[in-house]
């Protein structure tokens, strides 16, 4: 009897100090939002990227608990991490494998909602605010690769960093502010630090927070036509709580499961410590950099690099712009079949340049026969006698390639920050 009372009481205290009561029955209105009728499993991956940044969050602040960001310590404070430190090795391989699939779930929620034309009036804004988010997460991605200072890191920075000295009129200005210094060293290694852990995690919480409230204030897209979309009846729509969170509930749980599979069975290499003095053959970006990576070897020259720094830059342009460019009124991809095979003829384009870029420098065993694949990516046949020993190495690349130990190949392992 004189429990009900007492909870009472302190409902009213505290909404009296801190307004509970107003803050009680917002949550309660956003948990229980009717979202549109046809919000199915192709609308969880905003949430799996938000998932991933926050155990990226948590798995960041225990590895810098013991990383140091010097030349003589980096790599040194790895292998602690990996051998010495309690489950240090699983928060580093979780790190590792969650840098990846967030990457995967941005660019996976990114299609989504091109092909549902979800950035159309009046979501222009919140498709923008998602274009700097996936360069937020790029930026995230190309500075902790750095951190382990390995020798994968330190080339594949230098290459990198070269491409911002192509960037027309300001390029070196630029890569000096980059680098910190001529070359990449410890002013570069403090700088990609600094921004790896103090500077994006405050940018991607404002982005996320000013994302997340303008996707509430309108809702989800439905596939209506723009301007011709009607309210649906609260009892058509699906609560956000529990139907919606129930199947984002799920799949958090199998890209966990997946996370902890991939951290045991696939672990991430540490790696040679960074020699600048010794260049390894063949090196490799992240594969979300290796569409724009093999793209820029088709350009040389003065001229040729502006061309390159051009192609690869417009489309994130093209992005940012794009709400203003698809003017139609029409969401449902059978009604813009333009725009649909716009995005089907990019994704095609990313994927086989990717592709390229990853079997570029590769020497490979293809049905009994050792293909070479040049820097271009052009196949070519080696001389019969120069074959590996049957049952060698099929399929194997000579070249170092960045990702975990379990990839073939006598390369030079790599880490990630
Ligand atoms: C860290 C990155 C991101 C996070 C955490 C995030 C989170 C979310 C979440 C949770 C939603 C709710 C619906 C859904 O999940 O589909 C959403 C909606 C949306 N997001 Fe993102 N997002 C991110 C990046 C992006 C990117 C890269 C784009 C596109 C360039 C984008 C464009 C949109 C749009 C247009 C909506 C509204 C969808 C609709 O009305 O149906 N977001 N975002």
């Amino acid at each position: 009897m004189a429990s009900k009372p007492e909870s009472k009481r302190w409902h009213e205290i505290l909404h009296e100090r801190m307004r509970f009561k107003t803050v009680r029955d917002f949550s309660h209105k956003q948990l229980y939002k009717r979202l549109p009728p046809h919000t199915g499993w192709v609308h969880v991956f905003g949430s799996v990227a938000l998932l991933m940044f926050f155990s990226q969050f948590v798995t960041g602040i225990l590895l810098l608990l013991y990383y140091r960001p010097t030349l003589k310590e980096a790599h040194e404070s790895i292998q602690y991490i990996t051998g010495e430190v309690p489950f240090g090795w699983l928060f580093r391989q979780i790190h590792a494998w969650g840098a990846t699939v967030m990457m995967l779930a941005v660019v996976l929620h990114m299609v989504r909602t091109y092909f549902m034309a979800s950035f159309k009036r009046p979501r222009e804004l919140t498709w923008a605010l998602g274009v700097l988010l996936f360069v937020v997460t790029l930026v995230f991605g190309f500075t902790g690769y750095l951190l382990p200072w390995n020798q994968l890191s330190y080339w594949a920075t230098t290459v990198g960093t070269e491409v911002v000295g192509a960037v027309p009129f300001v390029g070196e200005q630029l890569k000096e502010v980059v680098l910190g210094a001529p070359a990449v060293g410890q002013e570069t290694l403090s700088r990609f630090f600094v921004v790896h852990v103090a500077v994006l995690p405050w940018i991607i919480v404002l982005l996320v927070a000013a994302h997340l409230i303008l996707m509430r204030v309108h809702n989800l897209a439905t596939l209506e036509d723009v301007g011709a979309e009607k309210p649906f009846p609260p009892e058509s729509g699906v609560p956000f709580w529990p139907v919606h969170m129930a199947k984002e509930a799920c799949v958090a749980a199998i890209i966990l499961g997946l996370l902890l599979t991939l951290s045991v069975f696939s672990p991430w290499e540490i790696g040679e410590p960074a020699d600048p003095l010794k260049t390894p053959e063949g090196i490799k970006p992240e594969w979300y950099f290796l569409p724009t990576y093999q793209l820029l070897k088709y350009f040389s020259g003065p001229l040729g690099k502006f061309l390159g720094i051009l192609v690869s830059g417009v489309p994130f342009i093209l992005l940012l712009v794009w709400p203003l460019l698809d003017r139609t009124t029409a969401r449902h991809p059978r009604k813009r079949p333009v725009s649909f095979w716009l995005g089907m003829i990019a994704i095609i384009l990313a994927v086989f340049f990717g592709l390229l870029g990853h079997f570029s420098e590769t020497t490979m065993n293809i049905g009994g026969m050792r293909v070479h694949f040049d820097m271009y990516g052009v196949p070519h046949v080696l001389e019969a006698e120069a074959a590996a020993p049957a049952g060698g190495e099929a399929g194997e690349s000579e070249a170092p390639h960045g990702g975990p130990s379990s990839q073939t190949s006598g390369a030079p392992a790599s880490g990630h920050g």
